[in-house]
């Protein structure tokens, strides 16, 4: 599934004095959520589930390839998944959840993904390390500890999952809950263990104005 039901607040994007939904922001001459979901596709993935806002869901259908399925996502990224979740009950294999905004994941991450999964791993997420010092600070912005940065990981999507410990996770919390950020993080809180594959740096999130910039495709993909 591509969640894409985001608002996109912090990369502010506006057409005809009105926000577009960042999915819908056009990198490299097309929108986000196309070039996330013909990745998903390329890479082989069977089935496409995408969750789109309501007020949206015209545009993102005709801009979509036939064969994908539009569910209206929730005011969380997990209600987002969850309503994708609804529509995957009943397929068998394992469930990628990929985000959007993550236009230009190369096709080597959902392959590292899914050979963990096809290796025995009920949970999987590509990761990468942390480059830089890291630090805690008080309510004050003062630096009261440094944290040791090799046991730290960035976490990209797409994460992979058994099907039925994905579903059941879901099951066991609800969408006002703890506010997770990503799907393992529920998975893991059902006691699932989550085992890690590499991650790339053309996986990054886009999120503020000047990863924009930042992002572009690469002449020659992995
Ligand atoms: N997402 C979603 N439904 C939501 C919130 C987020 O499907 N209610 C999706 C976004 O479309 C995005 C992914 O989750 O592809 C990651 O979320 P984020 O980068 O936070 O995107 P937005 O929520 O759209 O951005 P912002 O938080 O700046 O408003
Ligand atoms: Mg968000």
């Amino acid at each position: 599934m591509v969640v894409a039901a985001g608002s996109g607040v912090r990369l502010g994007a506006v057409r005809a004095g009105r926000p577009v939904p960042k999915a819908l922001v056009e990198v490299d001459g097309r929108p986000m959520v196309t070039h996330a979901v013909e990745g998903l596709l390329a890479a082989g993935v069977d089935d496409v589930v995408v969750a789109v806002p309501r007020e949206h869901r015209e545009e993102f259908a005709a801009l979509l390839p036939a064969g994908v399925t539009l569910v209206v996502g929730g005011d969380t990224r997990t209600a987002s998944v969850r309503n994708a979740l609804a529509q995957c009950a009943d397929g068998d294999g394992p469930v990628l959840v990929h985000d959007a905004a993550r236009p230009f994941t190369p096709p080597a991450v959902v392959h590292r993904v899914l050979a963990a999964l096809a290796g025995g791993a009920r949970a999987v997420v590509p990761v990468l390390p942390v480059v830089d010092t890291t630090v805690v600070v008080d309510d004050d912005g003062q630096v009261t500890g440094e944290v040791a940065r090799a046991a730290l990981r960035r976490v990209q999507t797409p994460q992979g999952f058994d099907r039925g410990t994905l579903l059941a996770a879901y099951a066991r919390v609800t969408d006002g809950g703890p506010g997770f950020t990503d799907d393992a993080s529920v998975v893991r809180a059902a006691g699932v263990p989550v085992h890690t594959v590499a991650g790339d740096e053309l996986a990054a999130k886009i999120t503020v104005p000047h990863d924009l910039q930042r992002v572009v495709r690469p002449a020659v993909q992995a």
